[in-house]
């Protein structure tokens, strides 16, 4: 039996238990044991659910729980999930996240200390909720030079976008966003564009093996696009998309920025609607890959955290990847592409 513990049960935490529920005989058939949840730390008590004997608010004992071999971190935000991450780590504990804020803002410490006490941190849930494009990245295109990333990576503010062209007032459709499990906590992470930016900055560090400052990067959001410029893409042909993209420049150094943009129907992002997401891929042997599906939601996002469980599982007593980033220097940076 493999031993988890999940830390905040929240859309995503709940999402990971429901997942297992729904699928746990297939996923024992795989891993030829079981999955079970030991321990939820939350500050919430869950009464009448069959959770509630599970939670703790207390990391420390999960921590010290030698039978807990993989820890979930859901809880969101940087502080304290980047704290207890490490612990876990150091602890010998396998850590699997959907949390794009710790990845992009720690992802180089937390990936070297996981190396160095053989363990995991595998983060594939945090760019583009259920679409597989972490571990294609980091495996399958591994013999290819990845010259550009390009995508739509933020489910809520593409959701919201296809609403306003329906007619739905902003609000409204923000709303609806965030009853659907969609929005951040804090929607103005989605909406002002600082979601795609973490999310560009761990795919930039994949692709070049450095980890941009985010203050580093130039950010426009969907709040500042009118009604009125929604019109004039549609009267030009075109939709308005929020597109993060990175890319190496002639000169080696990266390019990173979102921005909303008008695309026209060309364009595969063009058919992009609702709350899925694209990103496409550009290597120097393989050329263009598109990745396509649900960018959030509940099943689609917990859906990877728990293919990341299986992973870590399955190759616990094997050596981690090496998957090194440095951080990002001024000289490595480019403002134009
Ligand atoms: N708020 C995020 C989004 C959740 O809408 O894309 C998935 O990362």
């Amino acid at each position: 039996m493999i031993d988890i513990a999940i830390l905040g049960f929240g859309v995503i935490g709940g999402g990971v238990a429901g997942v297992l529920e729904a699928n746990g005989g297939h996923i024992a058939e795989r891993l030829g044991t079981g999955i079970r949840i030991k321990y939820i730390l939350d500050q919430r008590e869950f009464p009448g659910t069959p959770y509630a004997g599970l939670v703790v608010h207390d990391i420390g004992v999960i921590l010290s729980d030698p039978d807990v071999s993989v820890v979930v971190e859901a809880m969101g935000g940087v502080h304290p999930a980047a704290e207890y991450t490490a612990a876990a780590i150091e602890c010998g504990k396998s850590v699997v996240t959907s949390n794009k804020a710790v990845v992009a803002d720690r992802g180089d410490v937390l990936l070297a200390a996981a190396r160095r006490r053989g363990v995991r941190y595998l983060f594939e849930a945090s760019v583009g909720g259920g679409i597989p494009i972490i571990r294609p990245m980091t495996d399958d295109l591994a013999s290819n030079r990845i010259e550009s990333v390009r995508g739509i990576l933020n489910g809520t503010t593409n959701f919201v976008l296809s609403r306003m062209e329906e007619g739905v007032p902003y609000a409204d459709a923000l709303d609806e966003a965030r009853e659907l499990g969609y929005a951040e906590r804090d929607p103005s992470a989605d909406v002002g564009g600082f979601d795609s930016a973490r999310k560009i900055v761990i795919l930039a560090a994949l692709a070049f093996g450095k980890l941009i400052p985010i203050e580093k990067i130039s950010i426009r959001g969907i709040d500042a696009v009118t009604p009125e410029e929604l019109a004039e893409a549609k009267r030009n042909g075109c939709r308005i998309k929020l597109v993060a993209e990175t890319s190496l420049t002639a000169d080696g150094r990266i390019y990173a920025a979102v921005a909303p943009e008008a695309v026209p129907p060309t364009s595969l992002f063009y058919s992009v609607g609702g709350v899925f997401n694209a990103v496409s891929v550009t290597g120097n042997m393989l050329g263009e890959a598109v990745f396509y599906g649900r960018g959030a939601g509940r099943e689609a996002t917990a859906g990877a955290v728990v293919a990341d469980i299986i992973d870590a599982a399955e190759r616990r007593f094997a050596a981690p990847p090496a998957l090194m980033w440095t951080r990002a220097r001024d000289e490595d940076l480019s403002p134009v592409k």
